[in-house]
């Protein structure tokens, strides 16, 4: 039987810094994992990419294709964004796709991908009007969003702990999400 695929979308927040272990426990999970990067986060590990390239066995993406370019990805059976950044969070939620990070979700959860994403950002950044906002706006499109005490409870400035960030909470939140799913629609590359 093939693996189902997972896209996993990192932002440049603090867990990214230890996406290898994400990767790890997405495998873990049983997911043939492919890893999308925004081109900040692609920026922290530019230097080790061919690291990340080993444990997912795919390219890891951070721009859009140029025209006429192929997939270089197989089509996803669910995605995650984790960690979400607070700068991803609004534009994402205001409909801007300018990463191919954000083009991937914003498109896909409208195509009938399972969709969910975890953010990673403190409370002073969390406490702008406009994160509010965005939450109600993604949770209305059908993106599962992780916060509070069933996802990430933002920490206090300067206080974060992005070694801790529970991975575990997202994969198993995107298992139940895809449980009966099979017989959807395969997702977008
Ligand atoms: C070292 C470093 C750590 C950061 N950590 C976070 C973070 O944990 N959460 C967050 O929302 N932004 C964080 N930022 C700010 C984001 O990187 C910045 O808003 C960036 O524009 C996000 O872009 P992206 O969402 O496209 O990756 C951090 C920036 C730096 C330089």
């Amino acid at each position: 039987m093939t693996k189902r695929v997972l896209y996993l979308i990192a932002c440049a927040a603090g867990p990214t810094q230890y996406i290898d272990e994400g990767i790890r426990q997405a495998k873990g999970c049983g997911w043939d994992t492919c890893l999308i990067l925004t081109p900040s986060a692609f920026r922290w590990w530019e230097p080790r990419l061919g690291e990340l390239e080993e444990l997912t066995g795919h390219r890891v993406r951070s721009q859009y294709k140029l025209p006429g370019e192929r997939d270089a990805l197989p089509k996803a059976d669910a995605m995650l964004v984790a960690p979400l950044s607070c700068t991803s969070l609004n534009k994402w939620g205001n409909g801007i796709a300018d990463t191919v990070a954000l083009g991937l979700v914003s498109e896909g959860v409208h195509l009938g991908v399972p969709v969910a994403a975890m953010p990673y950002f403190n409370r002073a950044q969390a406490a702008q009007p406009a994160v509010a906002r965005s939450i109600a706006d993604l949770r209305a499109q059908g993106v599962l969003y992780l916060d509070g005490p069933k996802g990430y409870e933002s920490h206090a400035p300067k206080q974060g702990s992005p070694q801790s960030y529970p991975w575990h909470i997202a994969f198993d939140a995107v298992d139940v999400m895809t449980q009966g799913a099979g017989a959807g629609p395969r997702g977008v590359g």
